[in-house]
């Protein structure tokens, strides 16, 4: 089969499996009629030597030599007897021991009889040969020969026969009758074998129909199962969960692009109104001054937030090449802690550090993102005359850094959702720092693809506590005896794993 490119298109799957069983039958079926063609010729043959060795022990009965001259007796009045006889005589030969015919019926005579020297063979053969011989009209007989010891002990052979045909026959019938009834039961089979192949494979189609109906907007279709938990049953399973998945990516990027129409309008519609105001009621040039150096900022926020947005997305879809090396992260901590520390002292914020020796295999600068981002949160939830302890500590092959604040802190249903972008918890007021709420999101990045998990605990009011678990480095260096109390007695919130 051919498509319109030129193509060859394989065969339909519900053909290859009626071919497939028409196949089997066809090797099954004539293999069985071959073997028991056989059976029934070997048994046939048997049939016919028994009625033969049975003969020739009749033949002794009615037999007689006398004088080298075979007498039959029998009473030639007695129907039966006669029939007897006469069967018995009809494939004959009665031979001496050196080979003289004594009788033979002209039956036998027509098969050719055989050669004194083979006769006399034999003879001394000391057990009944068997052959098959056809006469002219092309009909098998088969042949007995066996010595017969008359009262006297003189030896003759005794040769007699019998006809083939009708064994020939019956085989043949059954042949024509089995090979004919076979393409007939193939015939049935295959469309049996047809039909019950488009049963099987009917699910497969309500799968390619669902596929190909399935657009953006109907994300919704979902196939029924059908209960029999077998192969298709997962199949649609499969499917199912496959378009679960679709539609939770569709939604995401939907709700994607209405968070980033919103997060531009705010800033997009500032500066109209900024620029607005200016040309209708600006008078001097300190008021355009003004205006612009508004407008100015808000532009900034705009492309702060379509920088972060690019750098986010190029993060996600693989496009930043990440440097691993070992890393001495008690040093990294310790940097970014310092950097921290006079805006922490401005918020009115006492910073601490407990760090012990930790390595790992990371990044350096994804690494400094993800704690300066952790910090910054930190420092901008929590309230003057708060505390922030950032701690490092080995346990076991794994690493943990710490980042704990006494601030404002986290409602457990907000959580789960902190890590999604543009996702601030709103307390009510509007927050005069209000950040882009993306900084989580690289650090929930950045934890991934360090094979990191995060943890948070937090309690509203108390404060919170992010718990960063690395893998650790290759040439962990030895821990000292380090106080490991926690500060924070705050109930577990949630813990997303990245
Ligand atoms: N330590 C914290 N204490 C209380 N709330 C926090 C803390 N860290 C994060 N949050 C909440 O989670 C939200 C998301 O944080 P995220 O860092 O992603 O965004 P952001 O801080 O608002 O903005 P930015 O993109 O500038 O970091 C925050 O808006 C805040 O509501
Ligand atoms: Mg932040």
């Amino acid at each position: 089969m051919r498509t319109t490119d030129g193509k060859r298109r394989p065969l339909g799957l519900r053909l290859r499996l009626t071919l497939s069983y028409v196949i089997i039958f066809t090797i099954l079926l004539a293999a069985v009629g071959a073997l028991f063609r056989q059976q029934l010729k070997s048994s046939l043959d048997n049939n016919t030597t028994l009625i033969l060795d049975e003969e020739a022990a009749t033949v002794k009965g009615y037999l007689q030599i006398e004088h080298n001259v075979p007498v039959w007796k029998y009473d030639p009045k007695d129907t039966e007897e006669a029939f007897i006889v006469q069967r018995l005589r009809r494939i004959f030969l009665l031979t001496g021991s050196d080979g003289r015919v004594l009788e033979v019926s002209d039956a036998y005579n027509s098969l050719g009889v055989e050669s004194k020297k083979e006769l006399q063979s034999m003879l001394g053969a000391g057990k009944p040969v068997w052959r098959v011989r056809k006469d002219d009209r092309n009909s098998s007989y088969l042949i007995r020969s066996a010595v017969l010891t008359d009262d006297g002990g003189r030896k003759f052979l005794l040769t007699i026969g019998r006809t083939l045909d009708a064994n020939e026959k019956l085989l043949s019938q059954f042949t024509r009758n089995y090979f004919t009834i076979v393409p007939l039961f193939l015939l049935a089979s295959s469309a049996l074998g047809w039909i019950m192949a488009g049963r099987a494979l009917s699910p497969v189609n309500d799968v390619v129909r669902a596929a190909q109906s399935i657009t953006g907007d109907n994300l919704g279709l979902r196939i029924p199962p059908r209960g029999a938990g077998d192969e298709l049953d997962h199949l649609i399973e499969a499917f199912n969960s496959m378009v679960d998945r679709l539609q939770s990516s569709f939604s995401q990027v939907r709700q994607f692009s209405i968070d980033v129409s919103h997060e531009l309008r705010t800033p997009l519609t500032a500066v109209r109104g900024e620029l607005e105001v200016a040309l209708f009621s600006a008078r001097t040039v300190e008021q355009y001054r003004d205006a612009i150096a508004t407008a100015i900022e808000s532009v900034e926020q705009l492309s702060q937030v379509v920088r972060a947005l690019l750098h986010l997305s190029q993060a996600e879809t693989g496009l930043v090449a990440l440097d691993k090396t070992s890393l001495d992260l008690t040093a990294i901590v310790n940097n970014v802690v310092d950097q921290f520390q006079i805006p922490a002292e401005m918020e009115g914020i006492h910073m601490q550090s407990l760090l012990e020796p930790c390595r790992i295999e990371g990044d350096k600068i994804q690494i400094e993102r993800l704690i300066s981002n952790l910090l910054s949160n930190a420092i901008r939830y929590t309230g003057k005359g708060g505390t922030v302890l950032v701690g490092l500590r080995s346990a076991g092959n794994r690493v943990e850094l710490s980042v704990e604040d006494t601030g404002r802190g986290i409602p457990s249903k907000h959580i789960p959702h902190i890590f999604e972008r543009f996702y601030r918890v709103s307390d009510g007021n509007v927050d005069p720092e209000r950040g882009l709420g993306l900084g989580l999101s690289f650090v929930a990045w950045i934890a991934k693809v360090h094979g990191a998990k995060i943890n948070v605990l937090s309690e509203p009011g108390a404060g919170s506590r992010f718990e960063v678990n690395f893998p650790a480095g290759s040439s962990p260096e030895a821990l000292p005896d380090a106080a490991r109390e926690r500060r924070l007695h705050a109930s577990r919130a949630g813990a997303i794993e990245s």
